[in-house]
């Protein structure tokens, strides 16, 4: 049982709370105009007019004082909360004795192996080695010069709508036309498939009656000589798509394309760095299916506060692999990979109770919003596992047309100037995503939805 008073204490409880007249107040407004002249806007978060001071669990201060209730947990990175006192205190300790040690092994960075390790699905469980780095895209990255190293293949299928990151390789698989129109080409062999998203099939049909259709179709794909199909090393496939608008495909889906790749000699990747952690009410999102992935990227929600992300892989792969191939000088800091420790105990401990908890908030969650919504047509669909919940807006539910930029840029001003902090993603960034810290209270959350609502019913 995680006990409600406890969280409430890792937070800014009287969250949200808004002291300046306009959102961005003065001080913030100084920072802002100095960011865009020295920091280059094609950061994530582009010109989004916040700058933050503290975090404390769920709640953000700003720099002219305002408390905001964060709903987007950093984008799922702040699994536990921000600023949690135990990631702190291992963090401090070992600042004491290490903490660069280039990419030698540390007795730090053996035990983060030791535990990514003991907390792995299914096969990859115990048997599996690591490979550390910074974020999502380093190990997106080596997934595919693994890949092919193993595989001796050369091609890669990946998804519509996927974000795999941006760096060359997982630019290839990354979908989206602001982070590929005018940067190609690309790397060779990508072959995109449709994702399963059943609001928006591209088939045209509907769910049950399609009979996964789209599952089927990838054994197509992987099957005709005409794609080069026995070129293809691996599949990398997300087990609830993240940036392409929370999209939480029927668990069959997952079982038919496993097989596909079994069939076919084809790799299948999970890329869990923004499902996995936890956020789906399960360590990992691909533990809601009955699928042995053979590798596993993470990050985001597994290093909260501190940069850690890693590819795991199953150890008789791993063992194709040429040692020295894949340097990287900050992988591993001691200080990182025991705030990363920390992090991943305070997840997984009394039998993943924080996580078992993320199950059952998210369902109340999307219970409170699906009542809500039903008087406000400008929400179409409301879905997702977990506290990795979608709502999509439309221009109204007949046609489905995607709510324009303009109506979700009021939108995320209106819940910001009632001090809260949610940002949209999906193919026509028109999905709120309510992906908070699995330390959020019911009392916040309860919060959060009514803001979300009343925001919505206000345009
Ligand atoms: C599924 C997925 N893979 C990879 C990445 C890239 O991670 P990073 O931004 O840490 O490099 C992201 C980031 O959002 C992601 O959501």
């Amino acid at each position: 049982m995680v006990n409600e008073k406890e969280l409430a204490g890792l937070s800014y409880d009287d969250a949200p709370k808004i002291v300046t007249k306009k959102i961005p107040g003065p001080k913030s407004q100084k920072y802002l105009e100095k960011s865009f002249t020295y920091e280059s806007m094609a950061r994530g978060a582009g010109r989004f007019p916040l700058v933050f001071k503290e975090g404390k669990g769920t709640t953000i201060k700003d720099a002219d004082g305002n408390v905001y209730l964060d709903i987007t947990a950093g984008v799922a990175v702040n699994s536990v909360g921000r600023c949690h006192p135990r990631v702190i205190e291992a963090m401090k300790s070992q600042m004491d004795t290490l903490m660069h040690a280039s990419d030698l092994s540390n007795v730090r960075r053996t035990e983060l192996a030791e535990k990514v390790a003991s907390v792995m699905p299914g096969n990859l469980k115990n048997n599996c080695v690591s490979y550390f780095s910074q974020g999502g895209s380093g190990a997106v990255e080596t997934a595919i010069k693994f890949v092919r190293k193993i595989t001796g293949r050369t091609q890669i299928a990946a998804f519509h709508g996927a974000y795999h990151g941006v760096w060359c390789g997982g630019n290839s698989l990354t979908t989206g036309d602001q982070y590929r129109k005018g940067y190609g080409p690309f790397i060779p062999g990508v072959i995109h498939l449709p994702y399963p998203y059943c609001y928006r099939c591209c088939f045209g049909l509907k769910y049950p009656s399609c009979k996964m259709q789209c599952a089927h179709y990838v054994d197509y794909v992987l099957n005709t000589p005409y794609t080069g199909a026995d070129d293809v090393g691996a599949l990398i496939i997300e087990a609830q798509q993240g940036e392409g608008g929370y999209v939480p495909p029927p668990p069959e889906y997952f079982t038919i394309v496993k097989k596909a790749c079994e069939k076919h000699g084809a790799l299948y990747i999970s890329d869990e760095v923004q499902a996995g952690a936890g956020r789906t009410g399960k360590m990992w999102c691909i533990e809601h299916t009955d699928v042995d992935p053979d590798m596993i990227t993470w990050g985001k929600g597994m290093g909260g506060d501190v940069p850690m992300a890693g590819l795991t892989i199953r150890s008789d792969l791993a063992a194709k692999i040429e040692d020295q191939s894949q340097p990287n000088t900050f992988a591993g800091n001691a200080m990182t990979c025991a705030g990363s420790m920390a992090n991943i105990d305070i997840l997984t401990e009394n039998d993943q109770a924080l996580i078992k908890r993320a199950a059952t908030l998210g369902e109340l969650i999307k219970k409170q919003i699906k009542k809500g919504a039903k008087d406000i047509p400008i929400i179409g669909d409301v879905r997702g596992l977990g506290l990795m919940i979608g709502i999509e807006f439309v221009e109204d539910r007949e046609s489905r047309k995607p709510l324009s930029g303009e109506k979700v840029g009021k939108m995320v001003m209106g819940m910001l100037n009632k001090g809260m902090i949610m940002v949209p993603c999906g193919r026509f960034g028109n999905v709120f995503r309510f992906m908070p810290s699995l330390t959020l209270t019911k009392n916040h959350a309860t919060k959060a939805v009514e803001i979300l609502l009343e925001t919505a019913s206000e345009l």
